[in-house]
């Protein structure tokens, strides 16, 4: 399956296929310098099939974890470009999950002031949701993605067939921005996790995913405006992944958890939760809500009173509105645990 993402210049394609790792040079020129960037948890096979249709190709391999997209991760890719002789007209590619593209995205955004960047994501995560879209960061102690760009690939190429290694829970974890995804602007897609198996059905669930991103973002390309749908649970979900020291609970799960009080109908709450369970999602959680309040005030997105939050009154469809923090916290309270 073959998508393009529109944005004027900097449009680019979108290709969902399994064997894809294999077909990179078939799509762009990859006969230039390359820093590919991957991590010690993927498979190496994945970032040596890309190596070899390079012309010259350097592997970086970080540390597997959100403790990598860190301000040393940076500087540890960065040294990699610099001794790769990398130049304004090379190519960075990333090799693996959202830890690893939203590093080497902001490395490409970053190094001579930019090069061009590919991204092959090969978690359910990096493939439905992070890999497109541009926004590329590093997390700041323990702030979420507090240091970045928006840096848009000039390619995506999604690799199904290597999501064949990922652990269940990180399969799983990935299929929670697939479930946002349906419930802010797919209702078909959600019903397919109600009534079908999603492993069965994985490249319609990533295309889907894709889709309604795509069209979120060709829409607003730097959130000033309909972009924040994409955020849709991860008020309370990042305040969950901070609470809990990054990595402890997965980006995919604090999401699972957070986009539950957001649910203004207890029906589909409830229909949220039993998906939640069918994929291997924690549907509850305990938390310390003074804790979780001082992460929201402090969150990037946050104004002096609250902070904008996407709602989802009916399934596919969402609406914002603002909340004070002791309402938030009230709402948390009510649906997360
Ligand atoms: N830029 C965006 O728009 C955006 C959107 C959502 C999430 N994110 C970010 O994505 C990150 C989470 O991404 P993630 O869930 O992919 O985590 P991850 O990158 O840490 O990958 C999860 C684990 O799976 C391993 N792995 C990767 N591919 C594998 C494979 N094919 N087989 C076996 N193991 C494999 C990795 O080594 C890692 O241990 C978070 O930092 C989050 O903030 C970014």
């Amino acid at each position: 399956m073959k998508l393009t993402m529109r944005l004027g210049e900097r449009s680019y394609d979108i290709i969902v296929k399994a064997g894809g790792l294999g077909r990179v040079g078939q799509l762009i020129n990859l006969d230039r310098r390359a820093l590919i960037v991957t991590d010690t948890g993927v498979p190496a096979e994945y970032a040596r099939t890309v190596a070899a249709q390079c012309g010259k190709a350097k592997i970086v391999t970080v540390e597997q974890g959100e403790g990598s997209k860190s301000i040393a991760g940076f500087e540890q890719v960065l040294t990699a470009a610099m001794d790769a002789g990398l130049t304004r007209s090379d190519v960075v590619i990333a090799v693996g999950g959202g830890v690893v593209g939203d590093l080497a995205g902001f490395a490409a955004a970053s190094y001579m002031r930019g090069v061009d960047f590919i991204n092959c994501p090969t978690t359910t995560l990096a493939q439905i949701d992070s890999s497109i879209g541009g926004k590329v960061a590093v997390n700041l102690g323990h702030t979420k993605n507090l240091v970045g760009a928006f840096w848009q690939p000039k390619l995506v190429v999604a690799d199904t067939a290597a999501l064949d290694t990922l652990t269940p829970r990180h399969y799983a974890n990935g299929l929670a921005e697939a479930v946002k995804a349906g419930l802010i602007a797919d209702a078909d897609l959600f019903e397919l996790f109600e009534t079908e198996d999603a492993r069965e059905h994985i490249e319609e669930i990533i295309t889907r995913s894709l889709v309604v991103k795509k069209n979120i973002v060709e829409r607003d390309e730097r959130e000033n405006g309909p972009r924040a749908a994409l955020n849709f649970g991860h008020t309370l979900g990042h305040a969950i992944e901070s609470r809990e020291g990054l990595g402890g609970v997965y980006h995919g799960e604090c999401v699972a958890l957070g986009m539950l009080p957001m649910i203004d109908d207890s029906k589909l709450r409830q229909r949220a939760r039993a998906v939640y369970k069918k994929l291997g999602l924690p549907a509850r959680v305990t938390y310390d809500g003074d804790k979780l309040m001082e992460y929201l005030r402090h969150d990037k997105k946050s104004g002096a009173e609250g902070v904008k939050t996407v709602r989802v009154r009916e399934l596919g469809q969402h609406y914002f509105q603002f909340a004070g923090f002791d309402e938030l916290r009230a709402l948390a309270k009510e649906g997360v645990r």
